[in-house]
């Protein structure tokens, strides 16, 4: 299990869509190191890429959101992170389409997402909750 319970933030639905997005990165990963035809194993990537770049956009809109609920100072900051990595993820589903789904594009795929995930959420976001919880108060009903 690629999730930690350290990565929790302690606000419920940001950290409930985190360890979504663990759990699938997680998921992409066991299946991209499992044996068995290549092509077999695209369908996956396939449907990652499709997942991520849905739920990555829900998921930031709903965070930044967050964080002007509770007029977190470092919101532009943020937001400048989160563009920066919905361009890698919108590059990538380019790359793909051009060049259909190379096996060492698709390894560099899984590295990043993971690298990213665990990076973002275990320092990044983490900022997010201590500032919530200098607030004092309940920061689970964000
Ligand atoms: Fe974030």
């Amino acid at each position: 299990m690629i999730w930690k319970e350290k990565y929790r933030i302690g606000v419920s639905m940001i950290d409930k869509q985190h360890q979504e997005l663990f759990r699938r990165v997680e998921d992409f990963i066991v299946n991209l190191r499992s044996s068995g035809k290549w092509e077999d194993r695209q369908e996956k990537v396939k449907s990652t890429m499709e997942f991520m770049k849905e739920y990555v956009v829900v998921h930031f809109r709903a965070e930044e959101e967050y964080q002007k609920k509770i007029n977190y100072p470092g919101l532009a900051e943020h937001q400048r992170i989160h563009a920066g990595f919905k361009e890698e993820i919108n590059n990538f589903a380019q790359k793909f389409e051009e060049e259909g789904y190379q096996e060492d594009l698709v390894q560099s795929l899984a590295g990043k997402l993971l690298a990213w995930l665990i990076n973002h959420v275990a320092s990044e976001d983490q900022k997010i909750g201590s500032y919530a919880k200098s607030l004092g108060g309940d920061s689970n009903e964000g």
